[in-house]
């Protein structure tokens, strides 16, 4: 037993799911990974590296800080937990990530092209532009520096060039609803790109009005870290 066991436990949960809808691109491989931030803690809780989803239990999972240095579990963590840490560091509306290598969204990111804003229900829970990160090789610090410096357009979808996507979001089972709409707008893009007939997009001024809900929810969210950190500090 252990103080980390339930966000252990939802890690997997949330990652099973994942790996049985095709979200990691096959249904049996180890590609992909996901994190929870540890409320009040700078630790999350992730995937282990390049362990199959269906023989994972909760004690795989690992606690690393964020200084990298592990804190509980057996195994090393996903070689992408860089960018995970890296993704709280510089955005404190989010307590969960996921990175997957799902298929409509992968499609979209060979284009290297971002995807507008399409509907109001995407949007409207995702944020405005699902932009692109530029290629690097997994695991590398270009990687997670190129994700960084697309995170402050506070989107909750990214693609990742030749390589997949990543969503973020204020609990993991928001996040998972993030990369099923990922998928559904990624999808309904691709089709119709393949048309070669021009794409209209939302008018801008619901984008302006739908992007305003969301970061007003994150907004909440920051404001809510801050009342417990300044709770904490007054107790001690
Ligand atoms: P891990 O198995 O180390 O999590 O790596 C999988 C992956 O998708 C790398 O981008």
């Amino acid at each position: 037993m252990s103080r980390y066991d339930d966000y252990k436990r939802e890690v997997l949960t949330v990652s099973r799911r994942l790996s049985q809808q095709g979200y990691f691109g096959t249904k049996s491989g180890t590609a992909g990974n996901v994190s929870m931030l540890i409320e009040g803690e700078e630790a999350i809780a992730v995937t282990p590296t390049r362990m199959r989803y269906d023989v994972m239990q909760p004690e795989d999972i690992c606690v690393v800080g964020f200084d990298l240095k592990p804190i509980e579990g057996p195994n090393k963590p996903s070689i992408e937990t860089p960018m995970h840490v890296a993704a709280y560091r510089v955005r404190q509306d989010i307590n969960a990530v996921i990175h997957t290598h799902q298929t409509h969204a992968s499609a979209i990111s060979i284009l290297n092209r971002p995807i507008p804003p399409l509907f109001d229900e995407v949007t409207l829970a995702i944020g405005e532009v699902v932009d692109v990160v530029p290629y690097a090789p997994s695991g590398t610090q270009e990687l997670h520096e190129g994700v960084v410096s697309k995170l402050t357009n506070r989107c909750h979808c990214y693609l990742i060039q030749n390589h997949g996507a990543m969503c973020v979001g204020r609990d993991l089972e928001t996040t998972f609803t993030y990369v099923e709409l990922l998928e559904k707008t990624a999808e309904v893009y691709s089709l119709a790109l393949a048309t070669g007939q021009p794409i209209t997009t939302l008018p801008p001024a619901a984008v302006r009005q739908l992007v305003a809900v969301v970061m007003a929810r994150q907004d909440r969210e920051i404001a809510r870290k801050n009342a417990l950190t300044t709770a904490e500090a007054r107790r001690a």
